[in-house]
């Protein structure tokens, strides 16, 4: 007999940022009727179901520390859904602060809140595959010691950080790899993150605004269109789910097969940067 309670959140605390659209919508929906209390981080108030929105910036570590205080007042949080994030659109050093440092930030100021069992799973992008290549630069970035010292190292390393978008992703999939270990035995809490490829969303316009319609269109998609939100969602409910209680450290390349492609040679990468750097001008 299959245990459906396995898949399911009945009972337990969860807190899903982003849930004010996008994925994070879709996760904070899946995670209401698998019956989470479900607490929503954002800037943008969610029209989907909720137990408690709370207003909250991630680039303003301030507002993040009074959200905690109100999250954790009602007891334990079970899970952790980092789903917010901002495109590459938007100013390099902010993408920073909200991508990687309030994300992390977010993330450290609730572990003690969460029990042994409990899991963290963040979003990163088909942006960040290239973080093999990059490690030293995240781990340069993830071995600063707070948020002052993260914020300076991104302002001091305009050339790493680049646009933003792509650093901030290929870093959390470093930090996610470089905590599954110690999460692990010290508190017995799960982390991984999933990697997505183009997905229908509020974002999705701001990336074709940035990167030319050429670029999505010569981005591979086996599927013949871009996800759901939903197809998102669905591996992240997966990762923190007690269906996944072996799984940690791990990225599932939520991408139609891209990164499969990429890693074996089979995608011509160069040809595709090509038609981004076109729609840029450059
Ligand atoms: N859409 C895509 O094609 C795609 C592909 C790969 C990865 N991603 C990533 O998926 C995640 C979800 O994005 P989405 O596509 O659902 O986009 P979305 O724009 O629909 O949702 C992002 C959410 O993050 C919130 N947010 C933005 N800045 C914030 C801040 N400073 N503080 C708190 N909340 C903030 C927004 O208000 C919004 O509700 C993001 O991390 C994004 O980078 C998106």
């Amino acid at each position: 007999m299959v245990d459906a309670g396995k898949f399911g959140y009945e009972g337990q605390r969860v807190l899903v940022t982003g849930g004010g659209s996008g994925m994070g919508e879709a996760a904070a929906r899946i995670l209401g009727d698998l019956g989470a209390e479900v607490h929503i981080l954002d800037v943008r108030k969610p029209t989907v179901a909720n137990h408690a929105f709370h207003e909250t910036d991630l680039a303003d570590p301030k507002a993040i520390d009074e959200t905690v205080a109100a999250v954790t007042k009602g007891g334990k949080l079970d899970a952790l859904f980092n789903c917010a994030g901002l495109s590459q659109i938007h100013p390099p050093q902010k993408v920073m602060l909200v991508n990687y440092l309030g994300h992390r930030y977010l993330t450290e100021a609730l572990l003690d809140h969460i029990p042994e069992g409990g899991a963290i799973a963040s979003i990163s992008s088909g942006a960040g595959v290239g973080w093999q290549g990059n490690m030293a630069n995240c781990m340069e970035l993830i071995g600063q010691p707070d948020w002052a010292a993260g914020k300076a190292w991104c302002e001091a390393h305009p050339v790493e950080v680049r646009e933003g978008y792509s650093f901030s992703k290929e870093t959390i999939i470093v930090w996610v790899l470089m905590n599954a270990m110690r999460l692990g035995s010290e508190r017995k809490i799960r982390i991984n993150c999933i990697a997505p490829g183009p997905t229908d969303t509020n974002m999705m316009p701001e990336i074709v605004s940035d990167v030319g319609q050429d670029f999505m269109d010569s981005y591979p998609k086996p599927l013949g269109r871009n996800s759901t939100a939903e197809e998102q969602a669905w591996p992240i409910v997966f990762l923190n789910s007690p269906s996944a209680s072996a799984v940690s450290g791990n990225v599932i390349y939520s991408d139609q097969g891209f990164a499969g492609g990429l890693f074996t040679g089979q995608v011509d990468i160069a040809a595709m940067m090509e038609s981004a750097l076109k729609a840029k001008g450059m």
